[in-house]
């Protein structure tokens, strides 16, 4: 089953760069997740070049459908969506009869550096998927206080979240089989 994880940040030391690799590597057996990191690359949505996009717009779209499954890993700022994780949402949906999200099975899972751990972004984008036509799993995965997650090495040390995110994959897998 593959799986592309989409990240939501930008920076290299993200806590959200960190919880897709260890969900790269915590994944059941017969998972693969691959990621793309590519968000600030697109350029503002502009519905003029819709129909004739830019490559990264072209290729993500290809990444997209080509996986079995979405996973969205993303952080919250000022209590939603990321600017830059919506702008890509929003490229992959247009033209409207070209929305490359159309009837996947997905999951959200975020990190934050506070008690919140991304609680107010996630209903944000599941209402955005809702619109996607995305199918999206119930099970919710928050990381609050972030930093004291991760080792020095960027490696998930908390074993309960680890626990969880094994969890979380193993929800979205059996989903995704369901869903076939
Ligand atoms: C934040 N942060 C944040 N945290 C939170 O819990 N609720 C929020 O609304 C916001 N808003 C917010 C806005 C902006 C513009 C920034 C840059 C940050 C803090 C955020 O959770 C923290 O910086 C994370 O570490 C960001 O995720 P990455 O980049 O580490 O993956």
């Amino acid at each position: 089953m593959k799986v592309l994880g989409i990240l939501g940040s930008l920076r290299k030391e993200s806590l959200n760069r960190k919880l897709l690799q260890a969900a790269v590597n915590l994944g059941p057996e017969g998972v693969d997740i691959e990621i793309f990191d590519r968000v600030g690359e697109f350029p503002i949505f502009n519905d003029d070049l819709a129909g004739d996009p830019p490559p990264v717009v072209s290729e993500f779209k290809q990444r997209v459908r080509a996986a079995d499954a979405i996973l969205f890993v993303s952080p919250e700022y000022n209590h939603s969506i990321p600017g830059g994780l919506k702008n890509t949402i929003d490229w992959g949906s247009r033209p409207s009869s070209d929305n490359c999200f159309n009837d996947k099975p997905a999951a959200i899972m975020g990190a934050g550096d506070g008690m919140g751990g991304t609680v107010r972004m996630q209903p944000h984008l599941r209402q955005v998927m809702l619109d996607l036509n995305m199918h999206t799993i119930n099970d919710e995965l928050l990381v609050r206080e972030g930093a004291s997650k991760f080792d020095g090495r960027g490696i998930l040390i908390d074993e309960k979240t680890r626990m969880a995110v094994t969890a979380h994959l193993a929800a979205l897998a059996a989903w995704t089989q369901k869903l076939r």
